[in-house]
């Protein structure tokens, strides 16, 4: 048989017996994982931590991050507490839809200017075929097309709604296609798949006191950095490393596609042609003013997000009632939090100083030894400032040796 036809229990079995080593794992929790992805062997847990106090557009939200990284989350609340205790982020979306694309071959018969006489018409046809989009609030909203030599590429803006949309705009965009190809002069259509390019984009904004931020010095400092962000390319990318650091976290919290965001991204980053921060920090009237923009083709229905149970109570730590508008404002402000923390520790002390503190707790996790010990053990290491594994090896021994 197949293996993805195999029970995910036959799987690891073949896997088992070539001397691969599986972390056991709960029978119902392996079915469940099996409906959900292909191939399905074992399951990949994160640890789930919290920013106890993002506050957006005057409403405070606990926000799920989903991150390996200790200093992520660190930052997150870092950057966070900072925006509080200056009013908080205002934030607004442009949520009009994603862009779906359809590239058609057309012979010397076609007309342009004809076929554009027709997206009315495929609109509503498109409308009254996916009337269920339309009840949810959505449904599809604008086709243009422009031609070159034999291809004629057309763009269709699909609203999703409250859902990412990507199923559903490939379904649209294929009906579309169906019904374009019998159009004069259209030889065939190439493709009809959604496209990622940047959309529903959203804004944070935050007016920072410099007091907040350890006062003037550092606050032109941090205006600097971005100023260096955006003219070097090797600067701008890890500055956007840090911006993505929170985002990808509370996208992999909520089950929203991070390869996605990533990729638009990018595209949002270099749209001058050179590649360059996506934040923007200066001094405007003596205060530190951050704003960030970035793609957020996003959800809060759709997708897995309803069967993972996982993903079901980083919604409950956001309040269950969330819009993806929300969604949206409160990842990008997460964004900003980890990108201010970033740029703090960099244009102070540096980042190893925070950073080493909280990877010491993965060294001491690792020792043969108890919690008590594993706790004396950490303490010095960060009075010492010294957080390497054979450091931690060397102190449980004269732990023990002193008893
Ligand atoms: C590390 O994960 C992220 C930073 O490098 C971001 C930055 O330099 O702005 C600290």
């Amino acid at each position: 048989m197949k293996f993805y036809r195999l029970t995910p229990e036959q799987r690891r079995q073949i896997l088992i017996t070539e001397g691969i080593k599986l972390e056991d794992i709960d029978q119902h929790i392996l079915e469940r994982l099996d409906k959900l992805s292909e191939n399905v062997v074992g399951q990949l847990r994160l640890p789930l931590g919290v920013v106890q106090n993002l506050c957006v557009n005057g409403k405070k939200y606990w926000v799920p991050m989903a991150v390996e990284e200790p200093s992520v989350v660190a930052a997150a609340n870092h950057g966070a507490n900072i925006f509080a205790k200056n009013g908080g982020v205002q934030s607004n979306s442009k949520r009009q839809g994603i862009y779906g694309q359809i590239v058609l071959k057309v012979d010397e018969y076609f007309s342009l200017v004809d076929l554009e006489k027709e997206f009315p018409e495929l609109i509503d046809d498109a409308n009254q075929k996916f009337a269920s989009l339309i009840r949810h609030g959505g449904g599809t909203r604008k086709i243009t097309a422009n031609q070159k030599d034999d291809l004629v590429y057309l763009k269709v803006l699909v609203d999703p709604a409250e859902a990412m949309g990507a199923n559903k705009t490939n379904s649209i965009l294929e009906f579309l296609g169906a019904k374009l190809e019998n159009f004069a002069g259209v030889e065939e259509k190439l493709f009809a798949i959604l496209s990622n390019y940047p959309s529903q984009l959203t804004t944070a904004r935050v007016e920072l006191d410099p007091k907040t931020v350890g006062g003037q010095k550092v606050a032109k400092r941090v205006a600097l950095l971005s100023k260096i962000g955006w003219d070097n390319p090797y600067r701008a990318v890890t500055n956007n490393k840090g911006i993505m650091n929170g985002v990808d976290a509370v996208l992999l919290a909520t089950g929203n596609d991070y390869r996605a965001i990533e990729s638009a991204t990018a595209v949002l980053a270099s749209q001058d042609g050179q590649y360059r921060s996506l934040s923007k920090w200066t001094m405007k009237d003596n205060k530190l003013i951050g704003t960030l923009t970035l793609p957020m083709a996003i959800g809060v229905v759709g997708g897995s997000i309803k069967a993972r149970h996982d993903v079901q109570q980083s919604f409950s730590i956001l309040g269950n009632k969330i819009t993806s508008k929300d969604l949206s404002e409160i990842i990008v402000s997460t964004g900003l939090a980890n990108n201010l923390a970033a740029l703090l520790a960099i244009s102070t002390v540096g980042i190893q100083a925070g950073h080493m503190k909280l990877q010491a707790r993965n060294v001491v996790a690792e020792l043969d030894a108890n919690d008590k010990e594993k706790q004396l053990v950490l303490d010095k290491m960060v009075t010492e400032k010294n957080y390497s594994e054979s450091h931690a090896q060397e102190l449980l021994q004269k732990l023990r040796e002193e008893k």
